[in-house]
């Protein structure tokens, strides 16, 4: 079908959506329990858009970059599972949706493992999984696999916002403590949740996203290096943890009026992807009570009618 729309045609429906929802911004806060997050322009907003033949479009501050946060979480978990297979981590971690929020500890204490890989506690788990000689090791091969799923050597870490977290993270301890006690992860608490804070503090724009989510849609190939990146089960996995629990406690919501496998972080960003056409990268960082970006997934609803992409 995108080949039949002319480029231009799909860059002014990228704009004009833009342009109709770039003001519910107003109705959103800044993720300001990460003080780091809270020093950027809540009006800026953008959209970049990666079908699966490696044709590109975009419109607005689509590449200003922000950090990933838990957008990562979904790209964590298939190295994980590359790492260590897919009994191995779901023995630890569950696939269940919560309905309470990302970093909530209530059901840690009931149930033996976190819900699932996308709220923080599951994603806390996923992280002590990554393989590595040392803690160094681990970043390198986490960032190493972002930089080759954005085809963009170029992502660093931000640091002022990595401190940031590492400053005020006592919730993400909290959970990654209860878990050793619980026998659900192993290892150097301290250590675990620095690469946690680090692996969320990676920069990137929305064509970064976009790219990833590329690779997604094309089931686990790079469009355009038609590089096998992912074994095709375990980025169909991914996608399905996306779709049924990728915004949270808004997912069913999101599913009803968007339709699409997604992951938002409270950077503002969210990646969605629509099986066999496009990875879709989103920013506004004015953030619903969720923690999900609310002219991002104003966007996507307004795209996703245009262009008849929900996969329900
Ligand atoms: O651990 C945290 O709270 C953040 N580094 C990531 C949370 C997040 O992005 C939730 N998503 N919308």
């Amino acid at each position: 079908m995108e080949d039949a729309r002319d480029k231009k045609e799909l860059n002014q429906i990228l704009k004009d959506t833009l342009k109709n929802n770039q003001d519910h911004y107003k109705k959103g806060e800044l993720a300001n329990y990460i003080p780091a997050l809270t020093k950027v322009d809540p009006k800026a907003v953008g959209i970049s858009m990666v079908d699966t033949k490696g044709k590109f479009y975009a419109t607005g501050e689509y590449k200003k970059r922000f950090t990933i946060q838990s957008v990562s979480k979904p790209l964590t978990l298939m190295l994980a599972i590359m790492d260590n297979g897919i009994d191995s981590v779901f023995d630890k971690v569950g696939v269940e949706p919560t309905g309470d929020p990302f970093n909530s500890i209530i059901k840690l204490t009931g149930f033996a493992k976190p819900y699932n890989p996308m709220i923080n506690a599951g994603a806390i788990a996923v992280t002590s999984m990554i393989k590595g000689n040392d803690k160094e090791d681990k970043f390198s091969r986490i960032i190493g696999f972002f930089r080759k799923l954005a085809k963009n050597d170029g992502l660093e870490l931000n640091q002022e916002v990595y401190f940031s977290e590492k400053e005020t993270g006592d919730r993400n301890r909290s959970l990654a403590y209860y878990m050793r006690d619980q026998e659900i992860i192993t290892g150097n608490i301290e250590e675990i949740v620095d690469l946690y804070f680090k692996q969320c503090s990676i920069e990137v724009n929305c064509t970064d996203i976009a790219n990833m989510a590329a690779v997604l849609a094309n089931q686990g190939v790079d469009p355009v290096t038609k590089e096998r990146i992912i074994p095709r089960k375990i980025a169909r996995i991914v996608r399905t943890l996306m779709t049924t629990c990728g915004m949270y406690d808004k997912s069913g919501n999101f599913a009803i009026e968007v339709g699409l496998a997604a992951k938002s972080g409270v950077g503002g960003g969210i990646m969605a992807e629509v099986p066999e056409r496009f990875g879709i990268g989103v920013y506004g960082p004015a953030l619903d009570d969720k923690g999900n970006s609310i002219v991002g997934m104003k966007v996507l609803k307004e795209l996703s009618q245009k262009l008849n992409l929900s996969i329900f």
